[in-house]
């Protein structure tokens, strides 16, 4: 079942995405779902800093991917300028996946139809009654049903 929380500040939404990390391992792929300006991409540098990353984390919008060692290899993947997962599939991204690779992607809805089914999905919407506030709502993919 989903789970939602809410959000004040950017700095809670990367605090957020540390707690997630500690139950993240090798293999895991990370779906951020959300339009531009959510917060995918704070929520993926808490995620990051909690998997051990130490280095700044950007954006990689322009170059699709960037690698990062943590406690895990981790694939930071963010899909705004593809279309869909033929797009996906074309540039050979799914190679990170069934991998050592921790993936964390935004965007993710684009690419659903390929996600492996252990996925675990994460949708960030505006609340409405702050400009910072934020929902984020969890939602662990197994396999079956
Ligand atoms: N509660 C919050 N959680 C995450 N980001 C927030 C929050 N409140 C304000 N922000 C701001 O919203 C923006 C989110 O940007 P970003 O993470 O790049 O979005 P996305 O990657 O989804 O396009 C940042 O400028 C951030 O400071
Ligand atoms: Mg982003």
């Amino acid at each position: 079942l989903p789970e939602t929380i809410i959000t004040h500040s950017a700095q809670e939404t990367r605090r957020w995405g540390e707690e997630l990390a500690k139950q993240l391992q090798s293999g895991d792929v990370v779906a951020l779902i959300g339009e531009l300006g959510a917060g995918k991409t704070v929520l993926a540098q808490g995620i990051l800093k909690g998997l051990g990353v130490k280095e700044t984390v950007q954006s990689p919008s322009f170059i699709m991917v960037r690698e990062y060692t943590g406690h895990s290899p981790v694939a930071h993947i963010d899909l705004y300028r593809l279309r869909n997962s033929q797009d996906f599939l074309a540039l050979g991204l799914d190679e990170y996946m069934d991998s050592k690779y921790i993936i964390v992607v935004e965007w993710g809805e684009k690419i659903l139809d390929i996600l492996p089914p252990h996925h675990r999905q994460i949708r960030l919407t505006w609340g409405r009654d702050h400009p910072d506030q934020r929902f984020i709502s969890y939602q662990q993919h197994s396999k079956g049903k």
